[in-house]
Parts: structure tokens; C-alpha cells; sequence
């Protein structure tokens, strides 16, 4: 199967398997994500579905929930009342651990916050993104307000890590976040404890969040080039 078929597969099979009528439900941003929520949408459209409250991670999936005619609502909506059944979102990188690395759509702030209030959390990925070790090859995105880009970027490098400024495509200038903050991509030379950095690099000042995602344990479902999906909990 080529990569764009195992994304739609495994995208899919969250679905089949997780969502059930009536919840509450955290809907992820990425191109594999975009599955789950496509086939949400078609399952609510044809009826298998009933009464899915959805909360959109993004912009470009709040667009997509409305293009489906998915209900959406804010995690402060008396509807949802700042607590989710499931989110099901991508990853950039998940760990033996099913520890996490997000935010390579730069949408890790509202993934993180509703991630984090859901009961429980499934991440879609291909088999690209199983590695031993997190934040090595693919870097650790951190949000920062724009004011504190400098001194974010010495502290981080005082902690050993590479830091670049994630620049934007066909518009000049960096990368904006849904919330209007900058990008830093944060690479680390060695091995390094996720959650204790999850920890340590927000208590920086002006870190807005980082990506790493270590305090709920997803449900990982890897698509596998051959057409099989593991489902690794
Ligand atoms: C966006 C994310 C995405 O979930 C992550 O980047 C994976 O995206 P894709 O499925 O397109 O590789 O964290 O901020």
C-alpha cells in the first residue's frame, strides 16, 4: 500500500474501532488524522453514528468538521463541559512507551489541552514514526509567544539541543500558530527522558507548550506498509 492508502487505512480503524454514538469526542490535525475525521463524518452521515459532540484541534480540522457537517464545539461549550470520551489525533514520532512527539502541523497547544482532557487518547500513525528514542531525528516542536523567541532559544540550548526557528512556506517570515505564537524545533544530540523535559521545558518562561506527550498513554494504532494495523496499547 502506498503512504497516502495506510494513512487513510489506519485513520479508519480508530474510528471502527473507538467511536461510539453519543461521545464526546477530541478530533486530531494531520494528514493522517484527516481520516479519522472524514470517516466520522461518513459514519454520522450514513447513521451508523449518533449525537458525536466534536472538538476540533486545529483550524484546518475545524474546516474539515465543518465541510462534513460534524457538530463542533469548544471545550468550554456547556455541551462538552471541558471533558472528552476519546481524542484521536496523529503523531510525529511515538516511542516504545507510546510516549509522543506532536506538533509537526504546529497544532500541539489545543492538541496537547485536549488530549489531555479526554478519558482516553488513540494516536494514528504509519510505521515511520515508531522509533526507540524520542526527539533525535524528528525535532521537538515548543510554542513560545513571540516576545520570548531569544530567550527560549538560549535556554533550550543550554539544556544541550539544537533550536531552529520553524520557518513558514509560500508566506515570508516564521511559521504563526493557530494562536498566534512562534515555532521552535528543538533537536536533542543525545537520549533524553521525555517526561521529566515535558516537565522542564514549560517552566521556562514564555514556553507556551512543548510536544511531547508523556501524562495519558495513547492507544497507538501503526499502519504497516503490507496493509496490517497493529494496535499497540
Ligand atoms: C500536528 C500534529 C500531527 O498530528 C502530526 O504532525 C502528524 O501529522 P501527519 O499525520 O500529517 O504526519 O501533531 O500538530
Amino acid at each position: 500500500m502506498n503512504g497516502q492508502n495506510i494513512k487513510e487505512a489506519v485513520g479508519r480503524k480508530a474510528v471502527e474501532v473507538l467511536v461510539k454514538s453519543g461521545m464526546k469526542l477530541g478530533l486530531g490535525t494531520g494528514s493522517t488524522a484527516i481520516h479519522a475525521v472524514r470517516h466520522t463524518g461518513i459514519l454520522l452521515a450514513n447513521g451508523t453514528l449518533k449525537d458525536i459532540r466534536a472538538v476540533p484541534t486545529s483550524f484546518q480540522t475545524t474546516i474539515e468538521c465543518e465541510k462534513l457537517g460534524i457538530p463542533i464545539y469548544s471545550l468550554n461549550s456547556r455541551e462538552i463541559g471541558g471533558k472528552l470520551d476519546l481524542t484521536i489525533d496523529g503523531a510525529d514520532e511515538v516511542d516504545p512507551q507510546n510516549y509522543c512527539v506532536k506538533g509537526g502541523g504546529a497544532a500541539l497547544l489545543l492538541e496537547k489541552i485536549i488530549a489531555y482532557a479526554s478519558a482516553s487518547f488513540a494516536v494514528v500513525v504509519d510505521e515511520s514514526k515508531t522509533v526507540q528514542n524520542l526527539a533525535l531525528a524528528f525535532p521537538l516542536p515548543v510554542e513560545v509567544i513571540p516576545e520570548a523567541r531569544l530567550p527560549v532559544t538560549g535556554a533550550l540550548e543550554n539544556l544541550g539541543a539544537e533550536v531552529i526557528l520553524r520557518e513558514a512556506v509560500r508566506k515570508a517570515g516564521p511559521v504563526i500558530t493557530d494562536k498566534g505564537n512562534l515555532i521552535l524545533d528543538v533537536r536533542f544530540r543525545r537520549a533524553v527522558d521525555p517526561a521529566s523535559l515535558e516537565r522542564e521545558i514549560n517552566t521556562i518562561p514564555g514556553v507556551v507548550e512543548n510536544g511531547f506527550f508523556t501524562r495519558i498513554r495513547p492507544a497507538v494504532f501503526i499502519a504497516h506498509r503490507d496493509g496490517t494495523i497493529e494496535e499497540r496499547r
